[in-house]
């Protein structure tokens, strides 16, 4: 997993990921990392949330940066040190950060590939028309999607400064490692983003990688 999600990531940026054991004595030694306000966090979103944190501290110190609290926004984006773009995603059993003092923007996220059944009941809520006839109900195609959106929102948001959904956006091609998405939004805040946007994509142990980089 390593090894993939090194040449996956590639330059410009660092990161870290940390796979969530149970129990995870590395979890449960940094409970001082919760926010304010989480107390009534179920025990599962404390840990996914230290474990990102983890990741993100640990990849915030390859730039020499040390002991830095990340905190969430209002709309939960992690608030980094100033000059720096960064990311976290985490699922049932791994949390990944990537930071960059490079990029201009940064969004990264790894989910679970959808079985036919959940794509099936969840594909209408998160594809357009052109979608489900570009991927043809392929449900490794459609988790791309689904993952691809949120990296973007992950992303982007730090520059808009606004909600946009999953029908915001739409994918028009697929290369072998990477696709396309263009934004639909027409709106001033959009108006950097007035060209298709890469992002790249890996499958690997049955979890789908998708990140956004942008200079
Ligand atoms: C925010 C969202 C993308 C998170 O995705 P998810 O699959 O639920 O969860 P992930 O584990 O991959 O990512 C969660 C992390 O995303 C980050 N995040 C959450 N909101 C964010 C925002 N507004 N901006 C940037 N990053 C954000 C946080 O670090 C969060 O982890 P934390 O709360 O532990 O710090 C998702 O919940 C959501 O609201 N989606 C709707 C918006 C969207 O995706 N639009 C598609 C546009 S094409």
């Amino acid at each position: 997993m390593k090894d993939k999600l090194s040449i996956f990531i590639g330059d410009n940026c660092h990161w870290h990921y940390h796979l969530i054991r149970d129990p995870d004595p590395e979890i449960e030694n940094q409970m001082d990392l919760l926010p304010k306000g989480s107390d009534n966090f179920a025990l599962k979103r404390k840990h996914e949330y230290i474990a990102g944190r983890i990741c993100a501290q640990k990849s915030l110190e390859q730039l020499g940066i040390e002991n830095f609290r990340i905190e969430s926004g209002t709309k939960r984006e992690p608030i980094w040190p100033k000059g720096i773009v960064g990311s976290i995603s985490h699922t049932k059993n791994l949390a990944i950060s990537v930071v960059s003092s490079e990029l201009a923007a940064i969004g990264i996220d790894v989910e679970a590939v959808l079985s036919e059944e959940r794509f099936e009941s969840l594909k209408s809520q998160f594809l357009t028309e052109n979608e489900v006839e570009l991927i043809k109900n392929d449900p490794i195609l459609g988790t791309i999607i689904f993952s691809a959106k949120e990296s973007l929102y992950k992303a982007l948001y730090p520059i808009v400064e606004t909600f946009f959904g999953f029908h915001d956006a739409e994918v028009i091609k697929f290369d072998n490692n990477s696709l396309y998405i263009k934004l639909l939004r027409q709106d001033n805040k959009f108006s950097l983003f007035n060209k298709p946007i890469s992002i790249e994509y890996l499958k690997a142990e049955e979890l789908i990688f998708t990140l956004i980089k942008i200079s």
